[in-house]
């Protein structure tokens, strides 16, 4: 690579701002703000139908517009029948958040707003998804269960339906907290990898569906929203706590991620990890809860000693989803069911600021090769 390429690269488009955003500042110093709200005040103040409607509306919601945006929701909830078809017709080998990925891209196929790109569309397009993504997720267990999806129920705020028609049961208070608390803070979080997939999709004038798709393929890998169904995995490994320092030291000796740990913005504690940290010893009334919570507080300080650097939002969401009943291949699932929000207010961002997304590669190949024909070869 000559010098100037070296200079010109920016790997990982580390700290590089790619447009301008009113939807959420990711700040390094540990804090996150939701259009200029810091989520310290809007978690166990708010439900997540309310951070929705913040998202994708700019505004928080009086109490008839939050209304009349839960029967939205409501109403949206029913997925075409052909999507439940699909849904029971995937194999049981397919990995959740592949189903996932392609039913969201079906259900582009019944939008009835098709051809219309207003803003009024844009608006029923985004509630849309957002009572959609989690139905499909919902659909998807249940169908792996071999058991019905319950009907949601109009007196339920929307994660609390969620949670219900996932697991069949009516979620008690704890639980509803648990996942409206899980739902907010994983709502919105920047320029993060799937939200800027997503606007690289809308930059083009691509639908929203699109846009959402191209979302769900990338917060589906282990660096991003799939890290906390590997945080499972390892938690799964280390059976006691006693075998914890060994464990982690070996990976790290070894140079080795750990996952759920680390992050490309922030420099300090990821504010949403003592909140979900908060939930986990809440919530810990299983003994199963209690063990995990146990091995993370000793990862947690672990691996503070060796790399000085903190857990991330899946760590402990990991734990919490764990304690909800929530199978580890699903954990992703649960993240893009709450950052669709943040997904479909970025793709609206996105059209509004109308220009294409198109960085450039820094060619570091060669040039002029002698062409050699087939024969010669
Ligand atoms: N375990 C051990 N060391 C780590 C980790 C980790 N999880 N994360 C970063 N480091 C070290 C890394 O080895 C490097 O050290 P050194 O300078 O000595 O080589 C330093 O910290 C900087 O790391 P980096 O890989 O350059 O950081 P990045 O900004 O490129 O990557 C990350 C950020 C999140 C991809 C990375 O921290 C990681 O792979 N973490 C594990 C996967 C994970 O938990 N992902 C979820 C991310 S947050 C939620 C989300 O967006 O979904």
């Amino acid at each position: 690579m000559s010098e100037d390429n070296e200079k010109s690269v920016v790997r990982g488009l580390r700290d590089v701002a790619a447009a301008e955003t009113k939807i959420s500042y990711v700040d390094p110093a540990g804090f996150l703000y939701y259009l200029g709200y810091n989520i310290d005040d809007l978690v166990g103040s708010t439900m997540y139908t309310e951070i929705a409607y913040l998202l994708i509306h700019k505004k928080l919601p009086n109490k008839q517009e939050l209304t009349e945006f839960s029967n939205q929701l409501y109403h949206e909830m029913y997925l075409p029948k052909e999507i439940v078809q699909s849904i029971q017709a995937t194999p049981e080998s397919a990995p959740p958040m592949a189903v996932l990925r392609t039913e969201v891209s079906h259900l582009g196929e019944f939008d009835p707003d098709e051809g219309d790109f207003s803003q009024a569309a844009n608006l029923r397009r985004a509630t849309r998804l957002i009572a959609r993504v989690p139905m499909i997720v919902a659909t998807l267990h249940r169908t792996r269960q071999n058991l019905p999806i319950p009907k949601p129920k109009k007196e339920y705020a929307f994660s609390k339906n969620f949670l219900y028609m996932f697991k069949g049961v009516v979620p008690d208070e704890k639980e509803a907290s648990v996942i409206h608390r899980f739902m907010i803070l994983h709502a919105d979080h920047g320029f993060n990898a799937s939200t800027f997939a997503a606007r690289v999709t809308a930059s083009t004038n691509s639908d929203m569906y699109s846009a959402v798709t191209s979302a769900i393929g990338t917060l589906k890998g282990p660096l991003h929203g799939g890290a906390s169904e590997k945080v499972m995995d390892m938690l799964d490994e280390i059976n006691l706590e006693e075998e914890v320092e060994e464990y982690i030291q070996g990976l790290l000796d070894e140079k080795k991620k750990i996952m759920g740990f680390g992050h490309r913005v922030y420099k300090a504690q990821d504010p949403r990890t003592k909140h979900l940290r908060g939930i986990v010893e809440d919530y810990c009334h299983r003994e199963r809860s209690q063990g995990l919570y146990n091995r993370c507080m000793k990862i947690e300080q672990l691996v503070y000693q060796r790399k000085q650097i903190y857990p991330n939002v899946d760590f402990y969401a990991a734990v919490a989803m764990d304690a909800l009943g929530v199978p580890k291949d699903f954990y992703p699932l649960f993240f893009a069911s709450a950052r669709v929000s943040g997904w479909v207010a970025h793709v609206i961002e996105q059209y509004e600021d109308a220009v294409l997304l198109r960085p450039k590669g820094e060619y570091i190949g060669d040039f002029n090769r002698p062409f050699v024909p087939i024969e010669k070869r």
